[in-house]
């Protein structure tokens, strides 16, 4: 019997690490599993969690309003002392780029468990974007054991670091699987979240879905990109949809800048299921997502990403993603594009998630079995 801790904090590392969890408790024969959420996010947290009927055996509560890195970082070092000590875990699974996700490998790496990383390998080479997750995975990654690699390309990125390649299993990405999941309970389940959103809807508008809140983009990026869809909506007569990230470095500014606008809807964070049904519904996506940008292809919406570089260069060569930056003439000119050419936007509807086929958690419990 394995003895598994899964540590997550954020929003996406839960979506991510909901079929992970449902693998590990499927085969209860094997693994005994503890699931620890460090809260670094607490509603945005809860609503998946509420979903996915996940139930933690540990909760460390540690969001404060308008966190900072420093304090966040040692918070969780210090309280993940406590936590391995308790449940003396084989295996510690973390997923991606959290300070959640780096603070708990230091801290597994201090106890001595192993380290398993999901969504292993991304990489842009440029340690201040994205901020502070590039580095935060480049040191997961040396403190890891067992390094799960959403795509081939993720994985040579590993290798280039000397990572040894035996220890290095390409999945596919387990938000795919998530994403599959949500769907059919969507298309099979009636949701009063879903009602509550259609009833906020223009039904004569084509709607644009907008999710934006990286460290990158606070400020000045934020103000360009604010400008752009203002002026977006006076030449095109679409409702752009926006359910506001809780940072209040986004939160905040965004009120001030969109409030007065009638055709542009700023909402409360989503559950998973109402925003998976938004992007089903959705003409185009606006987004600085990582997770957004993997999910998008799979329910054929093409995505314009508020980021100047990516980690994620599969969706740009697949065609299912344009990057186009806080370039305000370059955010008008795509979305008009996208809006009037029929042909180039059909195009982007059809291409293939290169993201993987819903089977990523699977596989990487089948390994975790045989090691
Ligand atoms: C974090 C991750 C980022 C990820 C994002 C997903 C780091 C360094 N960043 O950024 O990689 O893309 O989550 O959304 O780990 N807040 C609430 N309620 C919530 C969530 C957040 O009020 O449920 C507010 C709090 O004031 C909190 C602030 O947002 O202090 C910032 O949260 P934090 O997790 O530090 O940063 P994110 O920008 O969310
Ligand atoms: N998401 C959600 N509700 C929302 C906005 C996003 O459930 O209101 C989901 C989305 O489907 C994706 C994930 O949250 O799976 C992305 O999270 P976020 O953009 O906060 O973080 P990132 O992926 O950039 O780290």
């Amino acid at each position: 019997m394995k003895k598994i801790l899964v540590v997550f904090g954020t929003r996406p590392e839960a979506i991510k690490m909901a079929p992970i969890i449902k693998e590990l408790l499927l085969n209860k024969e094997y693994f005994e599993t503890k699931i620890c959420v460090t809260a670094q996010h607490r509603e945005m947290l809860d609503q998946v969690l509420n979903f996915f009927e996940i139930i933690p055996d540990y909760d460390l509560n540690i969001m404060t309003h308008n966190q900072n890195l420093s304090t966040l970082t040692s918070d969780i070092i210090l309280k993940m002392k406590g936590i391995l000590e308790d449940s003396k875990p084989d295996y510690v699974f973390v997923h991606g780029d959290t300070t959640t996700t780096m603070a708990t490998s230091l801290a597994t790496y201090y106890y001595g468990s192993k380290l398993c990383h999901i969504e292993a390998g991304l990489r842009t080479y440029n340690k201040r974007a994205p901020f502070p997750e590039e580095i935060n995975r480049v040191l997961t990654s040396h403190l890891a054991d067992y390094h799960f690699a959403p795509t081939e390309g993720a994985k040579e990125n590993l290798i280039k670091e000397n990572i040894n390649p035996d220890t290095v299993i390409v999945t596919g990405n387990t938000v795919i699987d998530a994403l599959l999941t949500c769907v059919d309970k969507v298309r099979n389940h009636t949701f009063q979240s879903i009602e509550d959103l259609s009833n906020l809807l223009d039904e004569d508008k084509e709607i644009i879905l907008l999710t934006m809140h990286r460290r990158e983009n606070h400020g000045e990026g934020l103000e360009l990109i604010c400008e752009a869809l203002n002026e977006l909506t006076e030449k095109t007569n679409v409702q752009i949809v926006y359910p506001v990230h809780k940072n209040p470095n986004i939160y905040v500014p965004v009120h001030d800048f969109f409030g007065k606008n009638k055709n542009i809807k700023l909402i409360e964070p989503l559950p998973y299921e109402a925003f998976v049904w938004l992007m089903d519904k959705a003409k185009i996506i606006i987004t600085d997502s990582g997770g957004i940008q993997e999910e998008a292809p799979s329910l054929g919406k093409p995505v314009l990403v508020l980021r100047e570089i990516t980690e994620r260069p599969e969706s740009v060569v697949a065609g299912t993603v344009i990057i186009v930056g806080s370039n305000k003439k370059k955010i008008i000119d795509e979305t008009m594009e996208l809006l009037h050419n029929k042909d180039k936007y059909h195009n982007m509807t059809l291409l293939h998630n290169p993201y993987g086929d819903g089977t990523a958690a699977k596989q990487i419990i089948k390994y975790l079995k045989n090691i």
